[in-house]
């Protein structure tokens, strides 16, 4: 990858060339630039940060404030990286919402793609953002946002019907024009099959292998929260001697399809 900076456009050549999209979580100016050092093509500022720096027991008490200010952190620093922001719990309920938080995420947090959970339901949504220049990356599987209706931290997709489901929502989002989807903790045969049929790059986490792309939460990979990592992260620190080494291992692995590796993908 060359020094220019990483548009939609890029991901969408790269999944063309079958390279490998190598994202991270990012919340600060320090470590966009370790980040963007080690290669890490994408940096989501993710609604994780109430987990990983907040101490939030959810990412339901996130802020559009929280998220604007870390997005101006990220995206002051960042050179190269496309730079995604999530678009925190229910700040997209409505048409009119989420077009207010893309302004504040994209226009005051320089932002320049937002991130939303859920399928179908936000269709229109996802149209009238896309329409008014707001990139979208949709977020399918396991959806932390809807965790009090969910009950738990659960793999999704795993039957017919529930694999079916993402699979309907995937191409709804496609069709209404989002430029990237994160499918989260579903088994790895349905997130590389969706890879495959979709034309827009697919980043898993607790995915398996088989996807466009990677994405885990910095601080699991870094092992900066031990015992309270998920058991398909890796922590990259335990074996190298330095971030730097972690991150740039990450990348290497991710690029090389070999992480995750069979240890990491539980269903
Ligand atoms: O908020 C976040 O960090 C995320 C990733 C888990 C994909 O959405």
């Amino acid at each position: 990858m060359n020094g220019e900076r990483i548009t939609s456009a890029t991901l969408a050549a790269m999944e063309r060339r079958g390279e490998r999209i190598a994202c991270l979580t990012c919340y600060d100016a320090a470590f966009t630039r370790l980040l963007e050092a080690a290669g890490v093509d994408v940096l989501l500022v993710g609604d994780s940060l109430g987990n990983v720096l907040q101490g939030q027991p959810t990412t339901v008490p996130v802020k559009l404030e929280h998220m604007v200010y870390h997005s101006a952190c990220v995206s002051r620093a960042a050179d190269r990286a496309l730079v995604i922001a999530d678009m925190p719990f229910l700040s997209y309920a409505t048409e009119e919402r989420a077009l207010a938080a893309a302004e504040r995420l994209m226009g005051d947090g320089g932002a320049t793609m937002v991130k939303l959970e859920g399928g179908a339901e936000l269709a229109d949504t996802v149209r009238r953002l896309t329409r008014f220049g707001a990139p979208v990356c949709g977020h399918l599987g396991l959806l932390p946002q809807s965790i009090h209706q969910l009950g738990g931290y659960r793999y999704q997709g795993k039957d017919d019907a529930g694999a079916a489901r993402i699979r309907a929502d995937a191409l709804v989002l496609q069709d209404a024009g989002a430029s990237m989807l994160v499918l989260e903790c579903v088994p790895a045969a349905l997130a590389e099959a969706l890879s495959k049929e979709l034309a827009i790059p697919v980043i898993g986490i607790g995915a398996g292998n088989g996807c466009d792309g990677q994405v885990l939460v910095l601080h699991d990979m870094l092992g900066l929260l031990p015992g309270r990592s998920p058991s398909f992260s890796r922590d990259f620190a335990a074996s190298t001697g330095s971030v730097a080494e972690a991150l740039s291992a990450y990348v290497e692995e991710v690029k090389a399809g070999t992480f995750p590796g069979p240890g990491e993908t539980l269903f």
